[in-house]
């Protein structure tokens, strides 16, 4: 296979299709945070995303070529960059897409236009449920499927008690809506919430006085990106740490800041679908690859561009050329990847897959993410979303 890739992020907006595509030229448009508070996170599921093209390309005849177009952290943006995307560069395929809020104003958009669109991030549960699309897959993980088990699992450590907090968007309010569900059915009980203004907030004390005050035995949040630094650097700051131990959505230690996160993030204990500490083959090559190229250890981020491009070199090796073959055929692919055997539930569209409960822990080479827990794949409720009646 040949792979045709554009210069990248710093192209964006200004790379142009010089040659008319042929037959097998899949114009990939990526749609993703290159600013903003997601900034980090864009760019290693671009690194993630190249890479699956260069490891799996050779398994196809088609060739790739990226128009990459900035989204920030804005929904409204994020529409108007995926209709130029579709009008103007003729996509054959978008894929991408960081914030649950950018994902709930795009959805609509690629529905009708019949564009299929692999959603390489963003958790919004909608997405693959109550306003589930034939054309949109998703390769990364839905807000509740992460956080669901997490309260049920620390239901069973014995925390009775827990105040939650997360930023007040579709994301920070699906993932506290999974983990709450979770924990009370369970027998545990919330004594305290705050979403906090996204995108807005860089002062967390008010919020963590809140948390102390409850008496809760846990705080459980979700946080990420630049976000997710600022608040792991204040609650230990504040001293909450030792007494009021952290719990959270995985993204919140993520090994992509980690780093920039310090010792603060040791011993904070959270519920992912990816780690780079997965023991299987396929995530050992992906890990040897991800750094020999970049120099570093691969985020789930980069995992979800990896995985997505996967699916799309199989779904063109699989015979599609266009918008609607590619559709059909992405939630028909599956692979053993980084993360095992990934496949797609054909109600949803959803991936399907365990939930790791990892640790933050010192390591000889910096923090590392110790596996506690690998809690059972457990497919989404469907939420009235039934694709795969749909198609028959
Ligand atoms: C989301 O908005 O769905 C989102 C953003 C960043 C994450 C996870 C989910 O790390």
């Amino acid at each position: 296979m040949k792979t045709l890739l554009s210069a990248g992020a710093a192209a964006l907006a200004t790379t142009s299709l010089v040659h008319p595509a042929a037959a097998e030229d899949i114009t990939v448009g990526l749609l993703l945070p290159y600013s903003g508070v997601y900034a980090a996170l864009g760019q290693d599921i671009e690194a993630g995303f190249r890479l699956g093209l260069e490891q799996f390309g050779g398994e196809t005849d088609a060739t790739f070529e990226i128009v990459a177009e900035d989204t920030e952290v804005k929904p409204p943006v994020g529409l108007a960059k995926a209709r130029k995307l579709v009008l103007q560069d003729k996509v054959d395929v978008i894929a991408g897409i960081v914030s649950s809020g950018v994902l709930g104003a795009v959805s609509d958009f690629v529905d009708s236009a019949k564009v299929p669109l692999i959603v390489a991030n963003a958790g919004n549960d909608e997405a693959t449920g109550a306003n589930c699309s034939p054309y949109i897959v998703r390769m990364s993980f839905s807000n509740g499927q992460v956080n669901r088990p997490m309260g049920k699992w620390m239901r069973e450590q014995g925390i009775n008690t827990v105040f939650t907090m997360a930023p007040d968007y579709a994301a920070g309010q699906q993932m506290i809506a999974g983990f709450v569900e979770g924990f009370q059915s369970a027998g545990g009980e919330i004594v305290g919430q705050e979403f906090t203004p996204f995108q807005k907030t860089q002062d967390f004390g008010p919020y963590l006085a809140k948390a102390k005050a409850s008496g809760a035995d846990a705080v459980y949040v979700f946080y990420a990106g630049g976000e997710a630094i600022s608040f792991v650097k204040q609650y230990d700051s504040f001293g909450l740490k030792s007494g009021l131990p952290l719990y959270g959505a995985g993204f919140l230690t993520s090994p992509l800041y980690v780093e920039a996160e310090g010792p603060a993030a040791e011993g904070v204990i959270a519920a992912l679908h990816y780690v780079p500490t997965i023991d299987n083959e396929a995530n050992a090559a992906f890990v040897a690859t991800f750094e020999a190229k970049t120099g570093r250890t691969p985020s789930e981020y980069a995992a979800h561009g990896y995985d997505a491009a996967h699916a799309l070199v199989l779904a063109t090796a699989a015979g599609a050329t266009d918008r609607e073959s590619i559709a059909a055929a992405l939630p028909k692919v599956s692979f053993s990847g980084p993360r095992g055997a990934t496949a797609i539930d054909p109600a949803t569209n959803n991936i399907v897959q365990p939930i790791y409960v990892y640790e933050t822990v010192a390591g000889t080479d910096g923090l590392t993410q110790k596996v506690l827990a690998e809690l059972p794949a457990e497919a989404d409720p469907a939420n009235g979303c039934d694709l795969a009646a749909a198609s028959n």
